[in-house]
């Protein structure tokens, strides 16, 4: 099968399973295993922040980024297909009280105008914004990067403002690789970001939020909270270790398979939304439901997945240039049939 479901199937290789089994461990929740803080401290250096939590996945650094910037009541502004909004189970409103402000785009990314109009200071009446959330790449507008300069200024105006600015980082690293600009660029315009290490990175689970001291402990506290503390985390965050040594350097090449298939079936004549990471997603032809679309790719061996009314492929450590190649190749099968 070629598993072009999501970068989430990306599997532990024998190196990374090596660099955990050895990893040096102790109790995480008592600050003691020294490979989770060698894990915080590097992470904290790669982001340009005052420190960094590692916490056992992304959706809970969402959940806990979101407690520890609002209070009950707030608004969240975010962009209309947020993963932190359409993907998490409504957690942030369970658990934080809080509720999404979601701005509609074509691509995932608002503009300071957008952002200005629904800005809240709060009063006796209205909810405060609190919180702009923005998502890089944006998974479900296709994989697309924010323009740097328009990410910059809608920090800037949601600070000028009062209200904080996080970035859901789940793919960070496939923006830096599809734009070369540094992962600080992403980072330093806002009050915390995370990255993700069970994606591209390969490893088994876990992500790292990154942000000031001050934040880092209110952070910490939602942890607890939640309970995302953890024991001998070392042997995961080993494998988040080994991932930013191994293959944080070779998305580029997840995100050129990305743009391939995406020429692939183009040429098939199918609408394809143009890949700017390592997503794809494409329409089937007229009159073919995406979920049928789908389970006949299954049979000719290809995994993939209806998202929003489209197809999505994502591409991974996992799935090689060749692979890409047999994956059009299925796709026209099923296209002529
Ligand atoms: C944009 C985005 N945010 C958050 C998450 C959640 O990350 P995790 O699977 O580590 O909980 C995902 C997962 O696919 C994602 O795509």
């Amino acid at each position: 099968m070629i598993d072009l479901f999501s970068d989430t199937h990306t599997l532990p290789t024998d190196g990374m399973r090596a660099a955990m089994a050895a990893a040096e461990v102790g109790d995480e929740q008592l600050g003691e295993d020294p490979t989770t803080r060698r894990l915080e401290e590097r992470v904290a250096g790669l982001l340009g922040k005052e420190g960094a939590l590692f916490l056992p996945s992304g959706s809970m650094c969402n959940k806990v980024a979101i407690a520890a910037f609002t209070r009950p009541g707030d608004a969240v502004v975010c962009e209309s297909r947020a993963h932190v909004m359409r993907a998490e189970g409504g957690g942030s409103a369970a658990l934080s009280g809080i509720f999404f402000e979601p701005l509609v785009t074509a691509k995932g990314h608002f503009t300071p105008e957008q952002l200005g109009a629904v800005l809240n200071a709060g009063n006796l009446y209205q909810s405060r914004t609190a919180l702009v959330a923005l998502e890089q790449t944006h998974n479900f507008a296709g994989g697309t990067v924010w323009p740097l300069q328009q990410y910059r200024a809608v920090a800037d105006l949601a600070h000028q403002r009062g209200a904080a600015v996080f970035t859901d980082g789940a793919r960070v690293f496939n923006a830096v690789a599809a734009t070369g600009i540094g992962v600080e660029q992403w980072s330093s315009p806002v009050d915390a970001i995370w990255v993700d290490f069970s994606k591209g990175l390969g490893g088994p689970g876990g992500a790292a939020i990154a942000g000031s001291r001050d934040f880092i402990e209110r952070a910490n506290r939602f942890k607890y909270l939640f309970g995302g503390a953890m024991r001998q985390s070392g042997i995961l965050a080993a494998g988040a270790l080994y991932g930013l040594d191994h293959n944080l350097g070779r998305l580029a090449e997840d995100n050129a398979n990305a743009a391939r298939l995406g020429q692939g079936l183009t040429a098939l004549g199918l609408e394809v939304i143009a890949p700017e990471s390592n997503m794809v997603f494409f329409t089937p032809p007229a009159g073919t439901d995406p979920a049928a679309f789908v389970a006949a790719l299954t049979k000719e061996g290809v995994r993939c997945s209806p998202v929003a009314g489209r197809i999505r492929m994502v591409t991974h450590l996992g799935v090689s240039a060749e692979e890409i190649e047999k994956a059009i190749a299925a796709v026209a099968r099923v296209v002529k049939r």
